[in-house]
């Protein structure tokens, strides 16, 4: 491993901006962010980016459904990001959006040397199917119709769900589509195609792809069958017809680049914008050849990131990644596919809502990581096992078993005169750094962790030998105790250093605890000096508590179980009508509609959200509201909702409120504990009056 600071920009895939994260989403984050901090700890210097993955149909479908504009979608979800990134201590050094300007001009330019330097755009036409009432070509997941081998109706366009069969949309017997359902009719299209089938491609990417060992042994033979199959590499639709949310096409009026094309893109544009922001030269560094340049990607999309990506980079003269680095699904409970009605799956956000530490789920994705392109599971009794007899049981009890003594009975002062190179307790500790480093390094932090955890064996093993608690009750003992804790404290000083880039949080407390400057991996062999004076001890990590296992994975309020929906609907239990009221009694209330421009959580408040509203009034309001239980933030920024705009202000505990969201709720909690905020149709825009 080269031992000079070496430069790296580091990324993740890029979500698509169409919901919150996910667990997948964290745990990849998670595997390059110990990554990312465990080079930053060897001195590297390391830019860590990524950006909401904002084009395609799919996300303008989404708006256009909501009644917002795509920006002001994916403005939306991009509002929800900080939280859990925040949440899980996931130190992104930038988060932009690949509907960024950086991304049109990265994305126009690189296009441009493709067509005019290297030759490799070409046109053809192809015949799609065309929806008549929206106007627009439809993409196969948008074409349903009767299964042509099974007959089943309301199969998608590339399979049939009941049988299995697989066929083209053109195939399925009467098609319709499944935004309008219009039947579609087929049309013709110019398309935008990267020319994939050049052999000069094919010789780029046997090259990059498959000489030299550079990408998992398993990523390879995929990339191999790729490249060596029978049909060898198509050519790459990369154009999409209008109405389209993308980057429209250089010299093609109408036509816009393909999701896939931009979003790659998107890693550069956000470095880009970064560095603008920090005023670094993004042209130098992407120029230097010492750049190093890795992304973390999850196994579905090796194709894109092996083959696609290096090839537009390498023919548009640009640095080609150094690596990909591909992992395997998180699942839960042994492989059941995550499913949130029934409660398997575990939402990243409630993880945080109910409390639970996040440094807990790092250290458990850690321990389950590998660099192989595995799936890994979530199983509650054994995050409840690892956590609690690992991390707690032998790592933070080296600490509980002699920081308090040194503070209360040394006046917090450690002793190291006793300390030798040669100390054989010390120096077996020193001498696994290496191990540990190269495990990190390749991403085998399972390996790592249970290297680490070997160590804390024989810690605990002297803590058993020495008992410091026992030395504790005889005073002539002191010298002997103060060595003991001392000599402990090292330990777990060391220790702190090799945990740190998984809990980095927990390692900032240790080192406020030592009084201490953050550590880098270089203090491994830096011990705490002689009389060096620590600060009091106070608890550093809790246990997992199985209740929180429970509320974890308690099915959300908003997926309560459909047959107690059905016996509500059942007995008919609707709320007693208000008294009867006139017309002239109804006008007094003026209803809005609103848009929900942000959302945030009451710090304190287990029952509200803090919106933010526009009611076209050229001012926002402040209005909280009674809904966390079934809405997390990010799923309301953006939206339309109705709103009470004349109700009087009201002071409430976290602030002023000035006005009331509308929402329906069951009479019968017990029946439906959902709250249900009121949608206009789409069209209704801030500020119209409902009447
Ligand atoms: O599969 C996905 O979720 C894509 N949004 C990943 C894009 S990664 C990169 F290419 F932007
Ligand atoms: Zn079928």
């Amino acid at each position: 491993m080269s031992t000079s600071p070496r430069q790296l920009f580091v990324t993740t895939a890029l979500p698509y901006a169409n919901a919150g994260f996910h667990i997948g989403h964290i745990m990849e984050y998670i595997q390059a962010d110990i990554w990312v901090r465990f080079q930053r700890m060897q001195g590297h210097e390391v830019h860590f980016v990524c950006a909401d993955d904002a084009h395609g149909a799919p996300i303008m479908i989404a708006a256009d459904k909501a009644g917002v504009t795509p920006q002001e979608f994916v403005a939306g979800i991009a509002a929800g990001r900080k939280r859990p990134l925040d949440g899980f201590h996931i130190g992104f050094d930038n988060w932009h959006s690949t509907d960024g300007a950086e991304n049109h001009e990265l994305s126009k330019e690189i296009y441009r040397r493709l067509r005019d330097d290297a030759k490799l755009i070409t046109t053809k036409t192809i015949e799609q199917f065309f929806d008549p009432v929206k106007n627009m070509f439809l993409a196969d997941r948008y074409i349903k119709g009767e299964c042509p081998k099974c007959g089943a109706k309301d199969q998608y366009g590339d399979s049939c769900e009941v049988c299995g069969a697989v066929y083209a949309p053109t195939e399925l017997k009467n098609p319709y589509s499944a935004l309008s359902g219009a039947t579609p009719v087929m049309k013709s299209s110019e398309h935008y195609f990267f020319k994939l089938s050049d052999p000069k491609c094919r010789e780029f990417l046997r090259q990059w792809a498959l000489a030299g060992n550079r990408l998992q042994p398993e990523v390879a033979n995929k990339a191999k069958e790729w490249l060596e199959g029978d049909n060898g590499l198509g050519d790459w639709d990369i154009s999409r017809d209008a109405p389209y949310f993308g980057i429209e096409i250089p010299d093609a009026p109408g036509k816009y680049f393909y999701v896939w094309l931009d979003a790659p893109i998107g890693y550069l544009a956000s470095l880009k914008n970064y560095f603008n922001k920090t005023g670094r030269d993004y042209d130098a560094f992407m120029a230097d050849p010492t750049t190093e340049q890795y992304h973390f990607i999850g196994k579905d999309i090796t194709y894109f990131h092996t083959l696609f990506w290096p090839a537009m980079l390498h023919f548009a003269g640009m640095k080609v990644p150094n690596n990909v680095y591909v992992h395997g699904f998180i699942t839960v409970n042994n492989g059941e596919k995550m499913s949130k009605s029934r409660g398997t799956g575990i939402s990243p956000l409630r993880y945080l809502d109910i409390g639970m530490n996040p440094e807990w789920l790092r250290y458990y994705i850690a321990a389950k990581l590998s660099a192989k392109v595995e799936d890994i599971d979530f199983n509650p009794d054994d995050f409840m096992a690892r956590v609690n007899s690992d991390l707690v049981g032998k790592y933070i009890n080296i600490a509980s078993r002699s920081a308090g003594f040194i503070a209360k009975r040394f006046d917090g002062k450690v002793t190291s005169d006793w300390a030798t190179d040669a100390d054989p307790f010390l120096a077996s500790l020193r001498g696994a750094a290496a191990e540990i480093r190269t495990l990190y390094d390749q991403r085998e932090y399972g390996k790592a962790l249970r290297a680490i955890m070997e160590q804390a064996d024989h810690v605990n093993a002297y803590v058993d030998a020495n008992k410091p608690w026992e030395l504790a009750k005889d005073p002539t003992k002191d010298a002997a105790l103060q060595e003991v804790c001392s000599r402990l404290l090292e330990a777990f000083r060391i220790l702190t250093i090799y945990l740190k880039p998984v809990m980095p949080a927990l390692a900032a407390q240790v080192e406020a605890l030592l009084n201490l400057p953050p550590m880098q991996w270089a203090d491994i062999g830096v011990p705490l000096p002689h009389h060096h004076r620590i600060n009091a001890y106070q608890h550093l990590m809790t246990r997992v508590d199985p209740k929180m296992l429970d509320a974890l994975f308690e099915p959300p309020a908003e997926a309560a179980p459909a047959a107690a929906i059905e016996a509500a609907a059942d007995s008919a239990t609707i709320e007693e009508l208000a008294p009867e009221i006139k017309i002239e009694d109804f006008a007094k209330i003026d209803l809005r509609i609103a848009k929900i421009v942000n959302c945030e959580h009451v710090d304190g408040s287990d029952k509200l959200l803090r919106l933010t509203l526009d009611v076209g009034e050229g001012r926002l309001r402040n209005v909280f509201s009674g809904i966390k239980s079934s809405y997390q933030p990010e799923e309301l920024v953006g939206k339309l909702t109705v709103m009470v705009a004349n109700l009087a202000p009201r002071k409430m505990k976290f602030g002023i409120s000035e006005g009331m969201v509308l929402a329906a709720s069951a009479a019968d909690e017990k029946a439906d504990p959902g709250i249900y905020v009121l949608n206009p149709w789409p069209g209704a825009k801030p500020g119209m009056r409902v009447r």
